[in-house]
């Protein structure tokens, strides 16, 4: 399916996926810091931003919406950042493109699938986006994707984002990570320098977990982001952008 994104900047391909209810505006300040020296591309998943969806996606479709774009762009391999929903895409794009990817960066984002209690949860949300709209989004998740006392222009910032959502792209996204598949598996395959990135105070995705990934991981390394919660590339987008910098340079 085609994405809607955007483009800035060139030399070699970075490709940024965004979280969940989110879209690619999320990266604003990856896509200013990155520009003077990469082609930064930044699609809406199915569904979100101007991207859209009619008809429920799995994860390993989101993926091959991923290599269609970067076929549409004649980009022939990238370096792909996925945070939170972005790497439960990015982990099916490797196992499935693996020469297509130059560096991952996997930021506050897991490789399990949900256990039963993730799973409720978003049967729950889902049902509550059916009987009430999108309007209960933000209430719903905004506390667990910012630390536990966010700074006013984070929240305002990510409240104004997840408002663009619709209830029909988020129904399809939850229902899409809570049947995901396990890619634990691909972990041991990944074989391209790897950065694993996670918020101090991520509630959801936590530190631990991402270490532990990273150990697996042939050439993986580990970076946490002081001061932020799961969106850490919004909530300390200096520490963020410079340890991809870091990676990428
Ligand atoms: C995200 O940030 O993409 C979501 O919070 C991930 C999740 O709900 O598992």
């Amino acid at each position: 399916m085609k994405l809607h994104y955007v483009e800035a900047g060139r030399g070699p391909a970075v490709l940024l996926v965004h979280a969940f209810p989110l879209n690619h505006t999320m990266w604003a300040s990856q896509i200013d810091a990155l520009k003077d020296r990469f082609r930064v591309i930044a699609p809406d998943i199915r569904g979100f931003g101007q991207s859209a969806t009619d008809s429920p996606w799995t994860l390993a479709q989101a993926a091959d919406d991923l290599a269609e774009l970067l076929d549409t762009l004649s980009v022939s391999d990238c370096a792909l950042v996925g945070l939170s929903m972005g790497g439960y895409i990015g982990l099916p794009f490797y196992a499935k493109y693996a020469n297509r990817v130059r560096r991952l960066i996997l930021a506050d984002t897991r490789a399990r699938a949900d256990n039963e209690a993730e799973k409720k949860g978003r049967t729950d949300l889902v049902a509550a986006l059916e009987q009430s709209g999108a309007g209960i989004l933000a209430d719903r998740v905004l506390p667990r994707l910012l630390k536990p006392e966010p700074s006013p222009s984070a929240s305002t910032q990510v409240r104004g984002i997840i408002a663009a959502a619709s209830a029909k792209a988020a129904i399809f996204a939850s229902q899409a990570m809570r049947d995901r598949a396990d890619a634990t598996p691909v972990l041991s395959q990944i074989s391209c320098p790897t950065l694993v990135i996670a918020g101090e105070e991520d509630a959801i995705t936590r530190v631990d977990e991402c270490r532990a990934m990273a150990e697996t991981i042939q050439a993986g390394r580990f970076v946490m982001i002081p001061g932020a919660g799961h969106l850490s590339n919004i909530e300390n987008a200096e520490a963020f952008n410079a340890a991809v910098s870091a990676f990428l340079a």
